[in-house]
């Protein structure tokens, strides 16, 4: 995978390098899983706090949770932790959590994305062999848990979403998580769910607002003009939700 480049005002906050460069290699697996909490930084908690406080909203309408932008399925995984938190007694196939990449990178960016890094094409290059991975880890998980499988859809959300959302006419949507960094993507999803939300569903960006990743609050001002952008008072991050 290519190496990440962090600009120096986020490091401070991020810690990212410094957790990197000191690495406990040496942790057998078992305590590695038990300790996360170690390589934990103000962002990464401050992150699992605001995917909280989208679910608590969600959790007051009936429906999907969808995230657009899933890399290595990090996110995913915290929506069905949070799903077992704050849903224990619901029956979580009602809650279906829904993740779609193209699972090989960023596709799509466009001039209006700026030039940051992480807005090219081919960004976020996933290991091979991820999703095979991924999906037998999360199967074992749910052996355990009882709890129904993730659906991934891959490809293009430009197509794949559109095709889904006709071949799934019965979906109810809560929670649409974007974090697809690119305006055209975005653009896209915004476009159709716009036709699929109701009053009350609640529509997250992961970078509404940064100068890094102008297409995504692009794309939200075309599609949502009128929308107030709330923001989540312990992050860098904002929602809209339909109609309230
Ligand atoms: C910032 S990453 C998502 C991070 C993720 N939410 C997590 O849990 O770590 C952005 C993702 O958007 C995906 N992506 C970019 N353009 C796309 C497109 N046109 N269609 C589908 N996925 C796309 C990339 O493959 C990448 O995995």
């Amino acid at each position: 995978m290519p190496k990440r480049v962090y600009t120096r005002h986020d490091t401070a906050h991020n810690l990212w390098e410094v957790t990197a460069e000191h690495f406990p290699l040496d942790l057998p697996p078992d305590e590695l899983v038990r300790n996360l909490g170690l390589f934990e930084t103000p962002m990464t908690t401050a992150r699992t706090l605001w995917f909280s406080h989208l679910y608590e909203k969600a959790a007051q309408t009936t429906g999907a949770i969808i995230e657009f932008g899933v890399y290595l399925g990090r996110d995913l995984v915290l929506w069905e932790n949070l799903r077992s938190i704050h849903e224990p007694g619901y029956r979580s196939s009602y809650r279906r959590i829904v993740g779609f990449d193209t699972f090989q990178g960023h596709v799509g960016s466009n001039k209006a994305d700026g030039d940051f890094d992480f807005v090219k094409d081919g960004s976020f290059q996933i290991p091979d062999g991820w999703v095979d991975s991924f999906l037998s880890y999360v199967r074992a998980r749910h052996d355990v848990t009882k709890e129904p499988g993730l659906v991934l859809v891959g490809g293009d959300v430009r197509s794949s979403f559109t095709e889904w959302l006709r071949d799934n006419p019965d979906t109810l949507i809560s929670l649409a998580y974007l974090d697809l960094d690119l305006y055209l993507p975005t653009l896209h999803v915004l476009q159709e769910l716009k036709r699929r939300v109701r009053t009350g569903t609640v529509v997250a960006f992961d970078e509404a607002g940064s100068l890094g990743y102008p297409g995504e609050s692009q794309a939200l001002n075309e599609v949502f003009p009128n929308e107030p952008v709330h923001r989540f008072p312990l992050g860098n991050w904002s929602y809209i939700q339909v109609g309230e």
